[in-house]
């Protein structure tokens, strides 16, 4: 009986050439431990991006321009075999060049690591996967169904942070959504905007309208964000915020042009989220639009590995969160009463679901 042999890959075995069997490899071929590896050195990966922003490495290498370690290490005033250690792993993440002993900025760390980079995700690392303490007791969350610290315990510690660093990204996203959309194209758009956070989406509508208004909402400990960054994009006159829970806030029904749902149905779970998407369509005025970001999964749960583990990244923290897939969301928008549903990527990694509430109510229409 043939018995695989646990065999080191690739192995030529002596007796096993062309000329005896017709291929000089062993049939059994071991697969790789690089995915084991990958995930093992995920987590390594993260905090040596982390402590490089922490140090400043990126910035200062912006300041002073390509260095040696030693003037590096100067800069950031600490020893230089330390330094050299961590700079390494940051250029084998491929978030910095070297060449010799010479480190610089790539592109990617200008557009999206240094402080002030036209895309910059720095103040977003140290918060995006969520309290790390939940990803030390992941096993005993699935065990529970429920996190050890889910965030809506203290909903302004995590978020105020968090909004502030994925503004930029939403902001851009907002901001090009236009091209696919066309909101700048309605006269006079009154917007909704449920779980604003900074108000990215809301802030994009009105720069694009100059006549138009937005009602604001997000957690009162939390709106304080919002209420600073209308402010300084000069947009504060034309908005009205409006503090409270997005499940139970007074709405006032066929008012709105537009309402934003803006990566807040993945924390919401299927219920919360349909009932969000309800809520929606009970405050657009006939013919006017719904616009619904987040990360959606493909049909097979598999294909897009950021929705996927942005899915058990909702799980470790949250107590109702989940990713959803794009079948799902189209289903609930069109069980709301939606039709004209569209799929938009104004920017990379960034989709929004188009929906539009019909000018005819569908008890009337053939
Ligand atoms: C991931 S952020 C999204 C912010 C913004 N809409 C965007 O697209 O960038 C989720 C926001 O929803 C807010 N939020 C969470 N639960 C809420 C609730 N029950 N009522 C109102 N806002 C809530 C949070 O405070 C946070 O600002």
């Amino acid at each position: 009986m043939f018995e695989p042999r646990d065999a080191p890959y690739p192995e030529l075995k002596k007796t096993h050439t062309m000329a005896h069997k017709g291929r000089p490899w062993t049939d059994y071929k071991p697969p790789p431990a690089a995915p084991v590896w990958a995930a093992i050195e995920g987590l390594g990966r993260y905090y040596i991006l982390l402590a490089a922003l922490e140090l400043d490495v990126f910035d200062t290498l912006q300041r002073i321009g390509p260095s040696t370690v030693e003037e590096v290490s100067e800069a950031l005033e600490a020893p230089v075999d330390h330094v050299r250690s961590l700079l390494d792993g940051v250029v084998a993440l491929d978030l910095l060049d070297q060449y010799r002993d010479v480190y610089e900025l790539n592109d990617t760390a200008k557009r999206y690591l240094v402080s002030d980079g036209p895309a910059t995700m720095a103040d977003l690392i140290a918060v995006a996967p969520g309290p790390h303490v939940n990803w030390t007791r992941l096993a005993e969350t699935v065990k529970n169904g429920r996190p050890a610290e889910p965030i809506e315990d203290d909903p302004a510690a995590f978020y105020v942070p968090l909004v502030e660093g994925t503004f930029t990204t939403m902001f851009r996203c907002a901001t090009r959504a236009d091209l696919k959309i066309r909101y700048s194209a309605i006269r006079a758009p009154r917007i909704l905007d449920l779980g604003a956070g900074g108000a990215p989406w809301a802030i994009a509508m009105l720069n694009g309208c100059p006549d138009g208004t937005a009602v604001i909402n997000d957690l009162p400990g939390v709106i304080t964000v919002a209420e600073r960054k209308i402010d300084e994009h000069g947009v504060s006159g034309r908005c009205e915020l409006r503090p409270g829970d997005f499940h139970t806030l007074e709405i006032e029904p066929s008012a709105y042009d537009i309402v934003v749902l803006g990566h807040i149905c993945r924390t919401e779970g299927a219920d919360g989220a349909r009932h969000l998407i309800a809520r929606a369509f009970e405050a657009l005025r006939p013919g006017g639009r719904l616009v619904l970001a987040d990360y959606f999964t493909d049909i097979e749960r598999k294909f897009n590995p950021h929705a996927v583990i942005m899915g058990t990244t909702m799980m470790a923290s949250t107590q109702k969160g989940f990713t959803f897939t794009h079948a799902q969301f189209s289903e609930w928008l069109r069980d709301a009463g939606f039709t004209a549903i569209r799929l938009i990527e104004p920017i990379g990694f960034q989709q929004s679901f188009v929906a539009t509430k019909p000018a005819v109510p569908r008890s009337v229409r053939l």
